[in-house]
């Protein structure tokens, strides 16, 4: 670790309170003056570290920055070395994470960015990313996983999100079939899963697993107002969050078991057993959603007869009455 990451984890594991400077440079074991560029650096950075006269450095307890070592240090022990690269700002932290493909990027990096300017969703629709409120990422992967299973990796990762938010505590998160997380009626994350394969192998070589979580973002423009809604978490939250929804997110998917990840998903999804609206073809369906396959399609049944929805071409839109979980 460098003299800047120790820094900022004891500031982060003593978050409001003051240590000298001589005790930074113990746990450093680095001379005062270098501990003294290391704060001038995490300051730069975005984070909110007070330097008192005489008496040493504090992080300010309302400091919300994503932190690699808080990220880290949320991460299971197997993972806690992954490559980690955070951005203030991007275009879209997959468009990132690809174009790091191209440049030979390893399995489970992952790139965070405070904000996107360009963030995107699946069907060619934007997703909202203001600075320093929600949480997007990317994460690589280099999976070799059969075609069949591609779905999977949405599947997975939908139930890292949900897994995650419940371990800091937030209560009844849903899935809404197959990439949207919804609490209390709201969207609140979205997830967006690119990836590029061979002809001639038949396996997914590279996959993009994108996450955008609204973390206490309190007002969306236009017509998202009535749909997204956020999840509140104390400063310094976002960070654990990640570490928590990246390990679930890699062991569900090292291996992928499509059956266990589909039971998962399907105790959680809010769409079935609720009648659903959809486009195929031109034409306007209604019709009752009832299951979910082993890839991850939803099945639906209009007028006694049962169509498999597949998520690349379809969205479904819940009925207003059946919203509320
Ligand atoms: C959707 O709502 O359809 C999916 C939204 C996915 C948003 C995330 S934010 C991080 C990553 N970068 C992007 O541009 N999109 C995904």
């Amino acid at each position: 670790m460098t003299v800047k990451e120790i820094v900022l984890s004891c500031l982060e594991q003593n978050r409001g309170e003051t240590l000298s400077g001589q005790q930074l440079a113990d746990a450093a074991q680095a001379s005062r003056s270098a501990v003294w560029k290391a704060i001038h650096l995490l300051q730069q950075e975005g984070h909110q570290i007070t330097a008192l006269p005489r008496r040493g450095y504090r992080l300010e307890p309302e400091s919300d920055r994503l932190s690699a070592q808080a990220i880290r240090q949320a991460l299971d022990p197997g993972y806690q070395d992954i490559p980690l690269i955070l951005l203030n700002t991007i275009d879209s932290t997959n468009q990132e994470a690809k174009r790091r493909l191209l440049d030979h990027a390893k399995h489970r990096t992952v790139i965070f960015s405070e904000e996107q300017t360009q963030g995107r969703g699946r069907l060619g629709r934007s997703f909202y990313s203001p600075a320093c409120t929600g949480l997007y990422f990317s994460a690589i992967l280099l999976p070799n996983l059969p075609l069949e299973q591609v779905g999977c990796l949405t599947v997975a990762a939908a139930n890292a999100v949900c897994r995650g938010l419940e371990e800091l505590g937030v209560k009844q998160p849903g899935i809404k079939w197959v990439n949207d997380i919804y609490i209390k009626g709201k969207k609140v994350c979205g997830i967006l899963t690119e990836g590029s394969s061979h002809w001639e192998t038949g396996v997914l070589e590279s996959a993009v697993v994108g996450i955008g979580i609204n973390v206490s973002t309190l007002e969306f423009p236009g017509e998202l107002g009535q749909k997204a809604g956020s999840v509140f978490l104390a400063p310094g939250l976002r960070s654990r969050l990640a570490g928590r929804v990246l390990s679930h997110l890699f062991a569900l998917t090292e291996p992928v078991q499509p059956a266990a990840l589909i039971e998962e998903y399907k105790q959680r999804c809010i769409v079935l057993g609720k009648t659903v609206r959809y486009q195929l073809q031109g034409k306007e369906h209604q019709a009752m959603a009832v299951d979910i396959n082993e890839a991850g399609n939803l099945i639906v049944e209009e007028n006694g007869a049962r169509q498999v929805l597949s998520s690349g071409e379809i969205s479904v839109r819940l009925l207003p009455d059946s919203r509320e979980i």
